[in-house]
């Protein structure tokens, strides 16, 4: 099957060395929108996902997905979830350590939605991975909130000390990237573009 190209509309430069590294296993480009998207407030990274995704479709007229992520600690009601951007600018990796700093449950996980928009279609595709917060924070590798998290499915380092292939190899992101590249593949794109 021929190549295909699809426009990646994100701020985050390490999203798409991520994306590029596991798309490019199933034949598909991407060429990275650098752009700063409008989300709207919800508790649900999908609405969010899918308004952004409208958004930059209605200023590029390029069919492209975007990916919006969050950090959702059980001790903490879920919370930084949706609000996870905001809350690593402003509190950080010592902020969240700090507000679980008196709690033995650690449980925590990432999602990653992905919205694809072609004009004529929307659609999302979800991914997750499981894990703890750590006590402190480890390693210099990634972004955001890797240094705290520690992955079930790992060896006990956090996200921060694993290098990228070894994250990717089992991030929230690769999961929902995963199934969108399914999806590609087994539909006939070109309908929607
Ligand atoms: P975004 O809105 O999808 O860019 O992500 C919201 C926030 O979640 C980011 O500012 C990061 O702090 C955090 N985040 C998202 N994905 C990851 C990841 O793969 N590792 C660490 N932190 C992440």
């Amino acid at each position: 099957m021929d190549r295909i190209t699809i426009f990646f509309a994100t701020g985050n430069i390490v999203k798409v060395e991520e994306a590029e590294r596991i798309l490019k296993e199933y034949n598909i480009s991407i060429l990275h929108l650098p752009m700063k998207l409008l989300e709207i407030q919800s508790e649900n990274l999908e609405e969010i996902a899918v308004f952004s995704a409208q958004k930059a479709w209605a200023d590029q007229e390029k069919p492209l997905f975007v990916e919006d992520a969050g950090l959702f600690i059980k001790r903490l009601n879920g919370f930084p979830g949706p609000y996870s951007s905001y809350v690593f600018k402003t509190i950080s990796n010592e902020g969240v350590l700090g507000l679980m700093a008196q709690y033995e449950d650690r449980i925590a996980y990432f999602q990653s939605v992905i919205a694809f928009c072609s004009g004529k279609k929307t659609v999302t595709f979800k991914g997750e991975v499981y894990g703890k917060i750590s006590r402190e924070r480890r390693g210099n590798f990634g972004f955001g909130f890797d240094p705290i998290f520690i992955p079930d499915e790992g060896d006990g380092r956090t996200f921060g000390e694993m290098n990228i292939s070894e994250k990717t190899a089992i991030s929230h992101r690769t999961r929902a990237l995963r199934k969108f590249a399914e999806w590609v593949k087994s539909t006939d794109i070109s309908k929607f573009i």
